[in-house]
């Protein structure tokens, strides 16, 4: 199971075929998923088309819906937690894609956000197709090792990560949008650092810790999230 080359070549899928698979394979790679904090409940609930109101011009066979206790960080545990999955899941051919652009039918306020999935054969792409930020516009200064971060997936494609350079790793920030574009992007945001943080955890799984420091560096324009050692 190599989930750092699925970094490289994944995409966000739109484009499904109704085939059935096993879903038991969610279950059981969750068990073993790691959280940016271990403190903040989740859970996750595998729906049909049907269960779902969508706002986008494509479907998919299967959407997960995913839930959470609202605590500090909760939005960037999500995206950390679920983008493993995303990774887990493009490793099998199947293709997944956020989608910030839907609900569930249910009532339930801890709703957070879907994700599609379904068995697909548009899912992978060359390295050349990515559209990104440059590594000197995500950090202080380039670095290579950013590179599994800058390649993330992110609403709109919106790329909201900064990442500073410290002793041990990064500290990890969050750039502040304009007032137009705040108003979309704010929901999502946070969920988008975390899935960034999940792909530098992925390709660093043994070293990779998240904390929070108390006297963190304030950067104009930016949040601070939290930092990492990798
Ligand atoms: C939090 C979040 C919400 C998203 N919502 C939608 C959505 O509603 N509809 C959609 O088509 N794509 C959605 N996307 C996919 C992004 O548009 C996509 O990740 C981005 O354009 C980069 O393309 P890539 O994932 O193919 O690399 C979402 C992505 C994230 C991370």
């Amino acid at each position: 199971m190599d989930l750092e080359k699925q970094i490289y070549v994944r995409k966000s899928c739109r484009n499904y075929m109704d085939e059935e698979f096993d879903l038991k394979i969610i279950d059981e790679f969750m068990v073993n998923v790691k959280t940016l904090n271990d403190n903040i409940k989740y859970y996750y609930k595998i729906l049909k088309r049907d269960e779902v109101n969508l706002r986008t011009r494509w479907s998919a066979p299967y959407y997960l819906a995913l839930f959470s206790q609202i605590k500090d960080n909760y939005k960037e545990n999500i995206g950390f937690v679920f983008q493993q999955l995303s990774l887990y899941l493009q490793s099998l051919g199947i293709g997944s894609c956020w989608v910030g652009m839907g609900s569930i039918k249910e009532k339930n306020s801890e709703f957070v956000i879907l994700i599609s999935f379904g068995k697909s054969d548009k899912i992978s792409r060359d390295i050349s197709k990515f559209k990104r930020k440059s590594l000197e516009d995500i950090s202080d200064y380039a670095d290579e090792k950013l590179k599994p971060a800058q390649l993330a997936p992110s609403a709109i494609n919106s790329q909201p990560w900064y990442f500073k350079h410290s002793d041990e790793g990064f500290d990890v920030y969050q750039v502040q949008q304009n007032i137009i574009k705040r108003q979309i992007l704010k929901k999502w945001n946070p969920i988008d650092v975390g899935i960034s943080l999940a792909h530098l955890y992925v390709a660093n799984e043994e070293t990779f810790e998240f904390y929070i420091k108390k006297d963190f560096e304030k950067i104009k324009g930016h949040t601070y999230i939290g930092s990492i050692k990798i």
